[in-house]
Formats: C-alpha cells, sequence, structure tokens
C-alpha cells in the first residue's frame, strides 16, 4: 500500500516502542519519516536501517521539553521537507510511585516530557499545518488517563491533560483542516511496562476480554488509521485500544 506517498510524518519519541513501530508502519505505507528523540544510538541506527532498505526517513536528537529546540527542529524540518501532513506526538515516560512517595521532581518531570512537550510539538507543526491548510495532530493518551491508576498521579494527570490538548486543538484547527485526535492504549508490550510488577501485569491479562496485552504494532495501526482519508471526519476523539481491557 501506498496512500501516505507524498505524506511527511513525523513521529516524536520514535527510536523505540510504539514510536518506532509507528514509524515503521508510514514508512511501509510510502510516508517520508521524520523520527525525534533523546536517545541518538538508537535513533541513529533505526534511520541507518531503514534508509539502508530503501525508505525515506531523517533522525535527529529532539527534546520535546526543550522549547527552543523543538521550534528550531520544526524550522529545520520544514526547510528539508517543505510541508508536515502527520505529527504523531508519541514520546513519553513515567515515574511511578505512590501519592504519598512522589517527589516534586518526578512529577515535574513527567509534566515536561509527556504534557509540555505535547505542547510544544504541538503547537509549532500547527503552525506549518495551519499555512498548508491541513494536516493530523495524534496525541499519545493512555487508558489510565481516562480511569485513573494506582501509583501513577503524574502520568495519568498527563495523560487526561493530552484529552483535553486534543479537543480543544480539534475545535481551534478544524478551522485550517487539521484534524486532532488523541489514542488511548491499554498495558502495551515496550520498554515502559518493564516498571510494572508481574503480578499486576498478569491480573491484566486476565481482565482483557482478547486475552493478552498490546503489542506496539496494534497501537501504530490505529495511528495510521486516525491519519489516513479513512478518518477524514473523525476529530476531537479518545480512540481507546486496549483489546477490551477497561480499565
Ligand atoms: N491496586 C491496589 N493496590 C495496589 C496496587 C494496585 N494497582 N498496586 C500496589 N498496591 C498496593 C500493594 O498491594 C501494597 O499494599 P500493602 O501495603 O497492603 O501491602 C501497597 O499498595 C504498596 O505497594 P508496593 O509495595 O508495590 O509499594 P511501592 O511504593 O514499592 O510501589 C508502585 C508502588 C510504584 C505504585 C508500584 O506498585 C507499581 O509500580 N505499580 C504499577 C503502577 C503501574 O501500573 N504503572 C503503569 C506503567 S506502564 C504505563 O504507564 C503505560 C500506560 O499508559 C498504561
Ligand atoms: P518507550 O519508553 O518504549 O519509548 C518512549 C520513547 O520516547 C523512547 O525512545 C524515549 O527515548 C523517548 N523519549 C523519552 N523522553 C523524551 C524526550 N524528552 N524527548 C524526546 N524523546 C523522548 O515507551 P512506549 O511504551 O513506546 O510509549 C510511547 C507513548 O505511548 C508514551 O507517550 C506512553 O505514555 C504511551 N503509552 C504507552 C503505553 C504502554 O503500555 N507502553 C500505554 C499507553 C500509552
Amino acid at each position: 500500500m501506498n496512500d501516505f506517498k507524498d505524506k511527511v510524518v513525523l513521529v516524536t519519541g520514535g527510536a523505540g516502542g510504539i514510536g518506532e513501530a509507528t514509524a515503521g508502519k508510514f514508512l511501509e505505507r510510502g510516508a517520508a519519516v521524520e523520527l525525534w528523540d533523546m536517545d541518538a544510538e538508537a535513533g541513529n541506527n533505526l534511520a541507518e536501517q531503514w534508509a539502508s532498505e530503501g525508505h525515506d526517513v531523517h533522525f535527529e536528537v529532539v527534546d520535546v521539553t526543550d522549547f527552543d529546540a523543538v521550534t528550531s527542529a520544526m524550522d529545520e524540518l520544514k526547510k528539508r521537507r517543505g510541508r508536515l501532513d502527520v505529527l504523531i506526538n508519541n514520546a513519553g515516560i513515567t515515574r511511578d510511585a505512590t501519592l504519598k512517595k512522589m517527589s516534586a521532581e518526578d512529577w515535574q518531570k513527567v509534566i515536561d516530557v509527556n504534557l509540555s512537550g505535547v505542547f510544544y510539538c504541538g503547537k509549532a507543526a500547527a503552525e506549518i499545518m495551519s499555512e498548508q491548510e491541513s494536516g493530523v495532530i495524534l496525541n499519545a493518551s493512555s487508558v489510565v488517563g481516562v480511569y485513573g491508576n494506582f501509583g501513577q498521579s503524574n502520568y495519568v494527570a498527563t495523560k487526561s491533560g493530552v484529552i483535553g490538548l486534543s479537543k480543544t486543538w480539534a475545535r481551534e484547527l478544524g478551522r485550517k483542516g487539521i484534524r486532532v485526535n488523541a489514542v488511548a492504549p491499554g498495558f502495551i508490550e515496550t520498554p515502559m511496562v518493564k516498571t510494572v510488577p508481574d503480578n499486576i501485569l498478569e491480573k491484566l491479562k486476565n481482565q482483557t476480554p482478547l486475552g493478552r496485552l498490546g503489542k506496539a504494532e496494534d497501537i501504530a495501526s490505529a495511528y495510521v488509521y486516525l491519519a489516513s482519508d479513512d478518518a477524514a471526519f473523525i476529530t476531537g476523539t479518545v480512540l481507546q485500544v486496549d483489546g477490551g481491557l477497561v480499565f
């Protein structure tokens, strides 16, 4: 399939996990992909490998918590590509602890990456997309952003916040031809869930009607669908992709 030919797709946190799977799926569909991540080694290796397979991919080290770095990387992207069709605001971290034990530092760090990072990248992308009067912004929320979760005050606050941002941007940017949606994955087998104790993961698996944890590719498919013309009338929504977990 070549439905993203001539489209430019930016994936933040694209050097691993869900971001890597998402970038891979867009490349398979013919897109030119820009990867941003803090992990220079993983990002460079991935981009080299995909380029050697004939894909059009470019990696930049960008820390999404740095507003100036995001703005200048977006300017460079515009110079290099001339346009931006899809932003996948995927970079995210956890620093889990109960309310009692959570430090102010761990609170702030997660807010910086998962919420301010989404705001900075969305703001910079919306400028290009508004000029071209088209574009799609997809933001990484989580089922825990809808239902809450034990030990995740900081993370849940950001993932609920991302839903609010997505709905607000859908209202503001619709008139410019820009669609904005959030994706709320369940528990997905990536490095991120390695911090979750095994007994909790087992319980979650047993609660899931489809009987397994998610794979990065399950979420990548949701991003590709929402970015495609098949989703042309979908904006301001939250797509829960969790095997029926209803957390
Ligand atoms: N529900 C109810 N009780 C729980 C619980 C839960 N989910 N998790 C822990 N508890 C209870 C424990 O049983 C324990 O009870 P007792 O004091 O009666 O023994 C008490 O809370 C303290 O638990 P811990 O000994 O584990 O305490 P801790 O301070 O060492 O760790 C924690 C607390 C950091 C929250 C740890 O339990 C943990 O990592 N939990 C997993 C949190 C989680 O689900 N994170 C998701 C990461 S993946 C992700 O975020 C992606 C996404 O979007 C879904
Ligand atoms: P991951 O930890 O496997 O990958 C995250 C990537 O983001 C890494 O490559 C990391 O280097 C990068 N990153 C971290 N901080 C960054 C920063 N400041 N600037 C740029 N890049 C940065 O995580 P995973 O599982 O792939 O998660 C991706 C997104 O999906 C996150 O937003 C996460 O919250 C969300 N999500 C994940 C779920 C899961 O169960 N794995 C469930 C629900 C949502």
